[in-house]
């Protein structure tokens, strides 16, 4: 039995998918409600919540498998319950952060996740992905009011990755041998600059789509009172404002994995179009 947590997520949501089309099973989708609906039929929809590893019972019971992007929850208790449940092997998400920006308290927070699991006794699988193309959604409310963009970084290009690659690199390390034991490392195929973005999503919608840059101040005044302030720092030291060689590297382990290309921006802007239309 596998379990996909975060199904309904931005990785899980293609991860269910894929293992569904594979046929592969026994599969369960975790989800904080399972009245929302919208997973594959067929695939068993369980409700629990990672934040309380009490309410996880069913959901673990007879699970092998397990795949969990970290910070949903209480991660820590999250594997303890999961190894009390006789979960053999986790695919765990954490953050490319970990090797680029060790000093980022989120990047910390990660690095003990990680470190709790490779003591957990369970077989274990990292993933370490970079920059998600789907950071671009949150652009897609000014997009669509045919609003500007505000850039802080527009020429500083991330090799930003497809959610549905980490998910087939993630599908990959549930099924198949060769992956206990590793760290991949995850990024899209090629750097894109957020000005690139932009322009790549406005060309798939067939119209104008305006930008403007803005200074790093003016990005922590709009950001800080939804992340706080520490937050918005880092992001926007991830974003342009610290990035280093291994943040801007590109990695061949989607294309090793999968034996597929990376799948570009353009690709998911092309299938996420409709986030960004009037
Ligand atoms: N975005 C980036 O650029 C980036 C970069 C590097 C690493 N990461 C890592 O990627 C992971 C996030 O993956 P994602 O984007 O696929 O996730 P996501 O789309 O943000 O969320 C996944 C799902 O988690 C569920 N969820 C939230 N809180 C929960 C809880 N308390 N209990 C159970 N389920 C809960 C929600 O589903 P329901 O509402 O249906 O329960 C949500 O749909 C994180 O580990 C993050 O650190 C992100």
């Amino acid at each position: 039995m596998i379990l996909v947590t975060g199904a309904t997520g931005n990785i899980g949501r293609p991860l269910v998918r894929q293992l569904h089309a594979a046929g592969v099973g026994p599969l369960r989708a975790l989800t904080r409600d399972p009245a929302r609906g919208g997973l594959p039929d067929g695939v068993a929809v369980v409700g629990g919540d990672l934040a309380r590893p009490d309410s996880l019972k069913s959901a673990l019971a007879g699970v092998r498998s397990l795949f969990l992007p970290s910070g949903l929850g209480a991660d820590a208790e999250v594997l303890a319950a999961a190894r009390d449940a006789g979960v053999e092997h986790v695919v765990l998400v954490s953050s490319i952060t970990v090797e680029t920006h060790p000093h980022l308290p989120q990047a910390a927070a990660n690095a003990a996740v990680e470190r709790a699991l490779r003591e957990s006794g369970m077989a274990w699988t990292v993933l370490r992905p970079t920059q998600f193309a789907s950071n671009a959604l949150w652009w897609a409310e000014a997009i669509r009011a045919g609003g500007a963009v505000r850039l802080p970084y527009p020429e500083v290009g991330l090799p930003a990755v497809h959610p549905a690659d980490i998910a087939a690199v993630a599908g990959a390390a549930l099924t198949e041998p060769g992956h206990r034991g590793r760290t991949h490392a995850l990024t899209g195929p090629a750097r894109v600059t957020a000005r690139e973005q932009v322009e790549t999503i406005a060309d798939v919608l067939g119209r104008e789509a305006r930008w403007e840059a803005v200074t790093r101040e003016t990005a922590h005044a709009e950001l800080a009172p939804f992340l706080g302030a520490g937050v918005a720092d880092a992001v926007l030291d991830l974003m342009g404002g610290d990035v280093n060689d291994a943040l801007l590297a590109v990695h061949d382990t989607v294309p090793r994995v999968t034996g597929k290309p990376g799948r570009t921006f353009r690709q998911w802007a092309e299938e996420n179009a409709t986030a960004f239309a009037p």
